[in-house]
């Protein structure tokens, strides 16, 4: 029989991707969550790409006998414990001093990767050093603003490469940075515009303000080796700068051409785009709209992945990420077509309210949510989530001939 816990307080700890980010939300500054958390304009894609998951149910099968233990999956020529991914973020040592590192190292203890961000506050070379597994990395192809040459992405592919990165993703969907009005009100722009009170809501979280003066992980680490507030602001301008919207299919054609590892496109939402990507050698597609931070009035992902699962799923990998909160998301997202997800935020709310063990905790609450709802639904095997698994939440089932149970 199961004897009694006995504790002081009937306080727990965060259960649920959402009580992270409220925890993280008290952590971290205004300026800081500003830039975490929000979205482009009046943040109808953000909002979209969460309401996408809300439209469907499961239909539920009973006594099927099946229970899922095993979630693992290959991604990127890499065997991963369940199919989740973590998501390039810029900047994440802003929300916590380990930043990237920590997040690469809370991966692998979960049992999957990390793909570092090119605007990654801890360098591609920290990181691997600092992990055991040969994590993802993610590239914007930029462009020198004066000759258009790639000398720099050159350098920064050779790099990846020679510190073990497995699998290399193109981001395509920032031609121009995203208009992120909330960002701007709360002085977030390049430079940031720092006023007293802004100061006083950062010092007022000692923790963090401790941690972010001591190890100051603000500049882009690929960019610069310095630390520090001048060498952030000079290494995001540059990045800004080198962002250029004549980038084209040749520049994402030379890239494969470098590249000889795996080779995924971010950052897609077309199905004649994924297309093209993967007749120019992409080995898959991330079906991404930068979490809602760039175009708004863009479509969810969910609603992307479909055609482009249809279109090129057989040749490619397809992963979907934007407004994953949830084990059931991910169920919904493989339904649809999707290999395995990415998750953003999330881990940064990890992060943010309790360092890499936090962003650790949220990759094992989402297994857990996972293999829960797909033995409620009677499958025990990743390979059999197919879209008959779905029924348009709201509306009566539909009246036809059922197909024998899963499994
Ligand atoms: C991002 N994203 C992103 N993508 C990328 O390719 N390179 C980058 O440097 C960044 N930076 C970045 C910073 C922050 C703060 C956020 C929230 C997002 C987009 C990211 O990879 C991913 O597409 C979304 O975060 C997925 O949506 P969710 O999971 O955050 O809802």
């Amino acid at each position: 029989m199961a004897s009694f816990k006995y504790q002081l307080s009937n306080r727990i700890g965060p259960v649920t991707v959402e009580d992270y980010r409220r925890l993280a939300r008290r952590r971290i500054p205004d300026m800081v969550w500003s830039y975490v958390d929000h979205g482009a304009e009046d943040q109808k894609t953000l909002l979209a790409n969460r309401a996408a998951f809300d439209r469907y149910a499961f239909r539920r099968r009973v006594l099927t006998g099946n229970e899922a233990t095993d979630l693992s999956t290959t991604v990127g020529g890499q065997r991963l414990d369940l199919p989740v991914l973590l998501a390039p973020l810029g900047s994440v040592g802003l929300s916590h001093w380990t930043g990237e590192r920590g997040a690469a190292q809370a991966a692998e203890r979960a049992g999957t990767v990390s793909i570092v961000s090119t605007a990654s506050t801890y360098s591609f070379e920290e990181v691997a050093a600092a992990t055991e597994r040969d994590h993802f990395v993610q590239l914007y192809p930029w462009a020198d603003p004066r000759s258009g040459r790639h000398d720099l992405t050159l350098a920064l592919i050779e790099r990846a490469r020679r510190a073990g990165y497995g699998a290399m993703f193109v981001t395509v969907d920032v031609a121009v940075p995203g208009n992120r009005e909330v960002e701007k009100r709360l002085g977030m722009g390049h430079p940031p515009i720092m006023t007293p009170g802004r100061v006083l809501n950062a010092a007022v979280k000692p923790r963090w303000w401790w941690n972010f003066m001591r190890y100051r992980r603000m500049s882009l680490r690929n960019l610069t080796e310095a630390a520090g507030a001048r060498a952030a602001v000079d290494s995001v301008g540059a990045q800004l700068r080198m962002m250029r919207a004549e980038l084209n299919w040749d520049d994402f054609a030379w890239v494969r051409e470098q590249w000889k590892g795996p080779l995924f496109i971010k950052g897609v939402v077309d199905a004649d785009d994924a297309e093209r990507a993967v007749d120019l050698g992409a080995d898959g597609v991330v079906v991404s709209n930068h979490g809602g931070r760039q175009l708004d009035g863009d479509v969810a992902t969910l609603d992307a992945l479909p055609a482009i699962a249809a279109r090129v799923g057989g040749r490619a990998e397809v992963l979907l990420d934007g407004g994953i909160r949830r084990g059931s998301d991910v169920v919904k997202a493989l339904c649809l077509g999707a290999k395995a997800v990415c998750i953003g935020r999330p881990y940064v709310y990890g992060l943010g309210a309790a360092g890499p063990a936090g962003a650790e905790h949220v990759v094992r609450i989402l297994r857990e949510e996972i293999a829960r709802v797909m033995t409620l639904i009677g499958v025990a095997d990743l390979k059999e989530l197919e879209p008959g698994l779905l029924l348009r939440a709201g509306e009566p089932v539909p009246v036809r001939a059922l197909s024998p149970p899963p499994g």
